[in-house]
């Protein structure tokens, strides 16, 4: 099973970026966690970061055709972007939101996820182990068709 794992804006700023709201891992810790996740769950995990919003859109809509799954952070565009909900949607993989914070409890605007509702799950305020969470969740729930 492939599972393509997407990070938006600010997210490779990791460990430098507010510590006390994301945590002192870095960008480079999470790809370890990535890769240490697909071996767990013999998946093939692959990564894509970026801060603009059509290379993300770009991202998705690759994953037609060369992905099983999509774990997704959309960084702030969660709350704007009706650009990545519609390539999620276009694409109709199952998906996986993931909030190394938890966004409910931050800023009202926070509160709004767009992105989320083409997601069939949403894991937040589990820090960086989040997305090894949402890993487990589609290979045991798809990896083995
Ligand atoms: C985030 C939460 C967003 O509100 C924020 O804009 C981010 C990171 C998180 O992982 O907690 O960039 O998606």
């Amino acid at each position: 099973m492939k599972i393509l794992v997407i990070n938006g804006p600010n997210l490779n700023m990791l460990g430098i970026r507010e510590p006390g709201i994301y945590g002192k891992n870095s960008f480079t810790d999470l790809l370890a966690l990535l890769e240490e996740a697909g071996k767990e769950t013999g998946t093939e995990v692959t990564q894509y970061q970026s801060n603009h919003e059509g290379d993300l859109v770009d991202r998705i809509q690759w994953a037609y055709g060369n992905a099983d799954a999509i774990v997704i952070n959309p960084g702030a565009y969660t709350h704007t972007s009706i650009a990545i909900l519609d390539a999620l949607k276009a694409v109709s993989l199952p998906a996986v939101e993931v909030h190394i914070s938890d966004v409910d409890a931050r800023e009202p605007f926070r509160h709004v996820s767009y992105t989320g509702m083409a997601c069939e799950k949403t894991i937040k305020g589990q820090g960086l182990d989040g997305y090894r969470q949402a890993i487990v969740y589609l290979a045991e729930k798809y990896g083995k068709a």
